[in-house]
């Protein structure tokens, strides 16, 4: 049956987001209708009300949610009815090269449809009927969401709903940047540029994978005190004209092991770049402009052997890594409880917009 749901939608770029009464259609072959407990609101749902992220308008935002399955379409035999899912923003074929090399973020299929499920069309319709796009397959920030199995991801049903949402997207992409993409070593040291969602993320990643010294970088006071609550051992309040690879090779005698740009610029890529000491890595999680170019000293690849390279929702395999994410925060070792700092309705999504842009929040969380 179809369902009518209050959903987050940008219509119009550079404007508040709205929020609107859809009608969300029952699944077909291969998929499940979600009903969603809660919503993280990501800096990349940010982006793509702002143009950063160029995704086809009228767009359902909202990529990181969990929830639980209500109805299941023909062939679906690894959800059923009753099951609490969170959302995968990659989807995962299973066939192509990268999905069988177990890297299923730079799978093939999930190139070919971002803003709709992966058969090319929606099962979202606004009030006069027109289809409505879906924010990378998913269209979670909604009371209800049909999506394919293979975007959605089984969890212990014990795990509280409004947390496990996180996993979907800052969680995975934060700790799977240093557990997966960087694999940092324990005694390491590592430098975060950026104390959001995701940067407060790499920081726990990096306090979990036993990281010596970790060295928070924001704009924002605020962000480095809870980047302190999250294992940053060292924080730099960076301001206009300063030379931040100075100071952090300064910090660390010669540099961090380690460097992640979580904010999405390419001059502050750079300035990871160059901090990092000889042998280095630094990756680049955060999205910028399109237009946007990072440039480095070129000898500096073969004299130095440093690293710079990036990170696609940590490069993780989701039916892998969310089960891990959970398993460390029912065990206390993922902080987790601490990343929601307000709950919003769904009325109330333009405000947690308007506050993940002046920084007020670690995540901001929408229930429904
Ligand atoms: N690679 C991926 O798979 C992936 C997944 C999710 C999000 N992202 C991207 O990661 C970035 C961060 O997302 P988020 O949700 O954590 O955003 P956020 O808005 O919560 O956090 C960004 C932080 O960067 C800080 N900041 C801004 N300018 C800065 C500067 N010049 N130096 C230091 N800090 C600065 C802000 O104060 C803020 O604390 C975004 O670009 C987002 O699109 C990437
Ligand atoms: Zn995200
Ligand atoms: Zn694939």
């Amino acid at each position: 049956m179809s369902r009518q749901a209050r959903a987050a939608i940008c219509r119009e770029l550079n404007r508040p987001v709205v929020v609107e009464e859809i009608t969300v259609d029952p699944p077909k072959a291969g998929e499940v209708t979600v009903k969603l407990a809660a919503c993280g609101v990501c800096h990349s749902d940010l982006s793509a009300t702002n143009g950063t992220l160029a995704m086809p308008l009228p767009l359902v935002l909202g990529h990181e949610a969990a929830g639980e399955v209500i109805e299941v379409g023909p062939g679906v035999s690894s959800l059923s009815a009753g099951d609490h899912v969170v959302s995968s923003f990659i989807y995962m074929c299973g066939e192509c090269r990268f999905c069988v090399a177990g890297r299923p973020v730079l799978c093939i299929e999930q190139g070919k449809a971002i803003t709709t499920l992966p058969d090319g069309t929606v099962r979202t319709r606004d009030a006069r009927g027109q289809p409505l796009n879906v924010f990378s397959g998913c269209g979670v920030m909604a009371e209800y969401a049909t999506m394919h199995v293979d975007n959605l991801v089984k969890i212990d049903p014990k795990m509280p709903l409004d947390r496990a949402a996180l996993v979907g997207c800052a969680v995975t992409t934060g700790v799977g940047a240093v557990f997966n993409t960087a694999r940092v070593a324990p005694g390491s040291s590592v430098a975060v540029f950026g104390c959001g969602g995701v940067g407060l993320n790499v920081i726990q990643g990096a306090r979990i994978a036993g990281a010596e010294r970790i060295i928070a970088i924001d704009t924002l006071e605020a962000k480095l005190d809870m980047a302190k609550e999250f294992g940053a051992t060292d924080t730099l309040l960076s301001k206009a004209g300063e030379d931040v690879a100075k100071a952090l090779k300064k910090l660390t005698g010669g540099g961090p092991d380690y460097a992640f740009e979580c904010v999405g610029n390419g001059e502050l890529a750079a300035t990871a770049y160059r901090a990092i000491r000889r042998g280095g890595v630094a990756v680049v999680v955060g999205v910028a402009k399109p237009g946007d170019s990072t440039a480095v000293r070129t000898m500096t690849l073969p004299f130095e052997e440093k690293t710079l390279t990036g990170s696609y929702f940590g490069s993780c395999i989701p039916r892998i890594d969310f089960p891990r994410m959970l398993a460390l925060y029912m065990r206390g070792r993922l902080k987790l409880d601490e990343l929601i700092t307000r709950r919003y309705s769904i009325g109330e999504a333009p405000q947690a917009f308007a506050d993940l842009e002046s920084g007020r929040n670690a995540r901001g969380v929408i229930v429904f």
